[in-house]
């Protein structure tokens, strides 16, 4: 039913003769018969609820017809059930539903002159996309050049602003990833590897039949500083820190967490100094996040405290030299996609928080070996990242349950 509401809420938003064509994705190769775990395309899943691989969603105001695999007994005992024509319509709620190759022979017979057809929603890339040429989109493109819209525009709108459904799964994501964060402060020690406390990750998300939202990072020392480290199969050293980002998903929605603490779990000085620098900056971040104001505040505010931060203690000069020491953006959209659909900028201009929308707040300082800093902060990255849902008064913070406060990290790492 809630995927019924999305495809008339959707239709209302575009033109009378609104005609929606989405697809998933394929399974993809990894070597011979092996093939990648399988995640539906989050735009179709979103309207339909259907998560078999290979399949298309044609949809206006008076028909929904879709396109699946069919029954295979020989291919079913191989790969599994396959839900199939017959039954399709019942389950999904469909007026037709077809054999998924022949998609191109029927398409026409589901338009008429008036038809326009919206399709290239956000992120799909196409039914049977083996390469970076979309099969799909090129075969309508070109058979349905004069009337054809793009998808993704309002597709994105709808995404941005989730309802209470998604919200409880994206609070279960975070909740189990915050357990996740915690338990791995308990277990780290110097003398593991990086490897072994990403293990810890591995069995609570598997436990809870979810899993990693986006490769974890794991990072010991000087990894913290490469943005996107995930070799995580490092020796964990006594007197350095540990930068753990990873998130899992549940029923397709991610949570995104960073928390970075003391491999020996006591803060040494210099450490102290820079963790209370992001600190505040994502806690002062975190409040500027209200309905109404500015989406890019966060990064503003972060921006200063760091700056501030970091002149007084002698490592910056002036704000000319943040990028060297914090390079990325202070947040960005979270749903079904890690980093989720939807612009910041509309018509222009700055968008502003609406009640619904779920941004990650995730400033960091990374003060590398070559920085010409004095050394007692070299190898220190730090980055702490939490996932806030706007509301009515204000936001939630959907990753509370996960400790950040210097001391609350100490104590539960003595125990
Ligand atoms: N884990 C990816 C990110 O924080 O954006
Ligand atoms: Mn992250
Ligand atoms: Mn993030």
């Amino acid at each position: 039913m809630i995927h019924q509401n999305r495809r008339k809420e959707l239709l209302s938003k575009l033109d009378d003769n609104a005609v929606v064509i989405v697809s998933t994705n394929s399974e993809q190769k990894r070597n011979s018969d092996v093939n990648y775990p399988f995640r539906p395309d989050s735009s179709f899943w979103y309207l339909t609820g259907f998560i078999e691989p290979d399949a298309i969603a044609v949809f206006s105001k008076n028909n929904y017809t879709i396109f699946l695999k069919p029954k295979d007994i020989t291919k079913e005992i191989w790969n599994g059930l396959r839900l199939g024509v017959e039954m399709a319509p019942k389950t999904l709620l469909a007026n037709n539903a077809y054999d998924i190759d022949t998609f191109l022979d029927k398409i026409e017979s589901l338009l008429t002159s008036e038809s326009s057809l919206y399709f290239d929603a956000p992120g799909n890339i196409g039914w049977k996309d083996v390469s970076s040429t979309n099969k799909l989109n090129q075969s309508i493109a070109l058979k349905f050049r004069n009337r054809t819209q793009l998808l993704d525009p309002y597709l994105s709108e709808m995404r941005l602003i989730k309802d209470s459904t998604e919200i409880q799964h994206m609070q279960t994501a975070a909740d189990l990833a915050s357990k996740a964060h915690m338990q791995a402060m308990i277990r780290t020690r110097p003398g593991l590897y990086e490897y072994h406390i990403t293990a810890e990750f591995d069995t609570l998300f598997r436990k809870e039949d979810s899993e990693h939202s986006y490769p974890p990072i794991v990072a010991g020392g000087e990894n913290a500083c490469i943005l996107h480290y995930n070799e995580n199969n490092k020796l964990l050293n006594d007197g350095e820190l540990l930068l753990i980002d990873a998130g899992c998903e549940i029923l397709g929605y991610a949570s995104d967490i960073t928390r970075t603490f003391p491999i020996n779990g006591k803060f040494s000085e210099p450490q102290k100094e820079i963790y209370e620098i992001v600190l505040k900056a994502q806690k002062s971040a975190i409040a500027s996040i209200v309905p109404g104001e500015a989406v890019n505040k966060p990064h503003e505010v972060a921006c200063d405290v760091i700056t501030q931060g970091l002149i007084k203690l002698g490592i910056m000069d002036d704000a000319s030299s943040l990028r060297d020491f914090y390079m990325h953006g202070t947040g960005h959209w979270l749903g079904l996609d890690v980093h989720d659909v939807g612009t910041k900028e509309i018509n222009n201009t700055i968008r502003k928080f609406k009640v619904g929308m779920v941004t990650t707040v995730e400033p960091g300082i990374y003060i590398r070996k070559s920085d010409k800093v004095d050394s007692k902060y070299w190898n220190i990255g730090i980055r702490i990242e939490d996932d806030v849902l706007v509301t009515e008064d204000g936001h939630h913070i959907l990753s509370k349950a996960a400790i950040k406060e210097l001391e609350d990290i100490e104590q539960l790492m003595s125990q």
